[in-house]
């Protein structure tokens, strides 16, 4: 039996480095026992470095992404299953394409830790305590559902710049002190201030956006479950605007209906279905993804584990739109990773167009799907959300300003132009967008993936290689 000792519950790099090893020499899942540094009367033996025999082999990216976001899950499988996954990725290359006991198994453990990481930027909530030297520095107390303190300690660090703060929990604390962000072992909750002067301004600022004629308690627990609500200063007044509800409702019904304010008035106007931007412009791509990660301009959100935005290069001559993030999109927050997106990845390559040069996002931000089984099935965006879900494409239009944008089908061409467009009929041309960026339409990669038969598969391939090779030309 091969034991491989990791530095930490966390330690993917180290389990990377492992995996590999193992693999490269042949030694098989059931053989290999997995464990942490501190787990005693276990010795463990350093994997071999793969030697100049030792087959290399490598693994899609999909894997990688899936491996990185499940170790983080608290289960005491994961490693042993994420290696067998890796093994068998070798005969099955196609294992975690298709309904398989492993994969499902990887994907839920990704997508609970997916959760824990919307939890927790949700429900971190800092006190402030006094530092020796008087400066304001704020603490927070947190339990996250797996070990995802590493991975959204950066977020923090990034929404509040300006402030010194030590995020703890029991399996890390993160502190950043203007300058470094640095990590030490876990605390306990008793290092962390219960209460500060906040907690009022967070209560009144909860009770007055508390509709009571909007409550639906199951929502909101789901939502907010009570396990966080112990460091939730707003939570005390959870129960007291529950019970009072339906008496405020009522009273708010009976009331004379008074005239909306002209600031509602302007917000209503900004908010309706032609006008294509509210609120500030934003000015970076960063704020697009914080916007989105809270966004909340329809319901897609609920269903979704992450909101999806755009990558690649921020000042891209060209830019690609697709429909909306799928399955695999979904768990990874990046778009176009999953089969879509190797059809997108090849044809891409094909046509020399290096996708790293580019710009690539979305028309719709979550992912629309309805249950089947254990899947998840795709549902194509009504009209009303691509609209909602307009405002950040045009933000990331606004900041990347490319000279062409490709719109992928359909409904990412209803996106980019504003009326309903007929790919076959508008491919090869280009077109004048709004905003002095020049329009193509062609086919979704996925369309290409399920095309009935061989022939019109390889000849709607051939013609999208030939759109993408058009769309870099005019970009240049
Ligand atoms: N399909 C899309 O339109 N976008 C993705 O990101 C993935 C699949």
């Amino acid at each position: 039996m091969q034991v491989v000792r990791l530095a930490s519950e966390t330690d993917f790099a180290g389990w990377r480095e492992a995996a590999r090893s193992l693999r490269a020499h042949r030694i098989p899942p059931d053989e290999t026992l997995w464990t942490v540094e501190g787990d005693d009367g276990l010795f463990a033996e350093t994997p071999r470095a793969p030697t100049a025999e030792a087959r290399p082999f490598r693994v899609p990216r999909e894997f990688v992404e899936l491996a990185s976001a499940a170790i983080l899950h608290r289960c005491d499988d994961r490693f042993a299953l994420l290696y067998r996954i890796l093994w068998r990725l070798e005969r099955e290359p196609y294992v975690l394409r298709v309904a398989d006991a492993d994969g499902d198994k990887a994907r839920d453990y990704a997508r609970g830790v997916s959760k824990a990481v919307h939890k927790m930027k949700a429900f971190v909530r800092f006190r402030e305590v006094a530092a020796e030297d008087d400066a304001e520095a704020y603490v927070a107390w947190f339990e996250p559902a797996h070990r995802v303190t590493e991975i959204v300690a950066p977020f923090f660090m990034g929404r509040f710049a300006n402030m010194r703060f030590s995020l703890l929990t029991p399996d890390a604390c993160a502190h950043w002190d203007l300058k470094d962000l640095v990590f030490t072992a876990g605390a306990d909750p008793a290092d962390a201030p219960k209460e500060d002067a906040l907690e009022d301004y967070w209560r009144t600022y909860y009770a007055s956006i508390f509709n009571p004629a909007r409550l639906k308690v199951g929502a909101m627990q789901k939502e907010m479950p009570k396990r966080y609500w112990r460091n939730l200063p707003e939570a005390r007044l959870i129960p007291d605007l529950i019970a009072r509800a339906e008496r405020r409702t009522t009273a708010m019904v009976a009331r004379a209906p008074s005239t909306p304010s002209r600031r509602v008035m302007r917000a209503a106007l900004r908010n309706s279905r032609d006008a294509p931007y509210d609120g500030q412009a934003l000015t970076s791509l960063e704020a697009v993804m914080a916007g989105v990660h809270v966004c909340r301009r329809c319901d897609l959100w609920r269903d979704a584990t992450q909101g999806v935005t755009g990558e690649g290069a921020p000042h891209a001559r060209l830019m690609f739109v697709g429909e909306q993030p799928g399955d695999q999109e979904d768990l990874a927050g990046r778009p176009f990773v999953g089969p879509a997106g190797q059809m997108f990845d090849k044809a891409l390559a094909e046509a020399g167009v290096p996708r790293e040069r580019t710009y690539v996002t979305n028309a719709v931000k979550h992912f629309k799907h309805e249950p089947r089984g254990k899947r998840r099935i795709h549902k194509t965006p009504s009209t009303r959300e691509v609209t909602a879900c307009r405002w950040w494409l045009d933000n990331e239009r606004r900041i990347v300003r490319p000279k062409v944008i490709v719109a992928l089908g359909a409904t990412a061409a209803l996106s980019v132009t504003s009326k309903p467009v007929t790919v076959a009929k508008s491919r090869q041309q280009a077109l004048q967008l709004s905003d002095h960026a020049q329009g193509v339409v062609t086919y979704h990669p996925s369309f290409l993936l399920r095309a009935p038969d061989p022939e019109t598969k390889a000849r709607a391939y051939a013609e999208f290689v030939q759109d993408l090779k058009f769309a870099w030309k005019l970009s240049g």
